[in-house]
């Protein structure tokens, strides 16, 4: 039975389901509370595409004494990158002396990362860690590695799970790939 989708006039065929992203959730919850056990860590989702894998992570991880703040850049348009990383909405909280984990949901050319590691880091964290779900290691042009990864794929389009295609699909408890991406 073919499984596939349209969504704005793309076709996705299915690529990772809810069991399997619930498993890497699971396992990157248990690294963190390893590192993060006993501190008060403070977690920052990076709106809008990490919110159900934040919610998720967060829950797993376990720690009580923690926080959450968000943040918002941008700077895909349609299924490309404009190579231009702009910051939305920045940060409120004091977080000096913080352990802070970003919470992102993917990392493809590395801008958005850098952009936020830098901006962050200037505010004098006691530690800046970088999680994220899906790594488009192939796609870097940055050389950043996040401290934690879910799943490493390929340079391919992602929808599902918190991931759009202009502002649709991000319902979808799977996770989808274009099915004739032309990088
Ligand atoms: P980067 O700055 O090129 O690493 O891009 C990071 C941002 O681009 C992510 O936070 C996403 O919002 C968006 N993005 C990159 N690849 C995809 C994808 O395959 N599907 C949906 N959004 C993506």
């Amino acid at each position: 039975m073919d499984k596939s989708i349209t969504v704005n006039g793309l076709r996705f065929s299915p690529y990772l389901d809810r069991e399997q992203i619930a498993a890497e959730v699971k396992r990157v919850a248990s690294e963190i509370r390893r590192d993060l056990e006993g501190r008060r860590p403070l977690f920052i989702c990076v709106l809008t595409g990490a919110f159900m894998f934040a919610a998720d992570l967060i829950r797993e991880v376990g720690i009580t004494d923690s926080s959450v703040a968000f943040v918002r850049y941008s700077s895909y348009e349609g299924t490309q990158t404009t190579g231009e990383v702009k910051q939305l909405m920045g940060l409120k909280e004091d977080i000096e002396g913080r352990d802070v984990v970003i919470i992102e949901d993917i990392v493809d050319t590395g801008l958005t990362a850098c952009k936020m590691m830098e901006d962050l880091g200037a505010r004098k964290p006691a530690s800046l860690r970088f999680a994220t779900l899906l790594h488009k290691k192939e796609s870097s042009r940055t050389g950043f590695v996040p401290d934690y990864v879910a799943f490493t794929i390929p340079s391919d389009f992602i929808i599902g799970y918190g991931l759009d295609l202009d502002g649709s699909a991000r319902n979808l408890p799977d996770i989808y790939v274009h099915e004739d991406y032309d990088n």
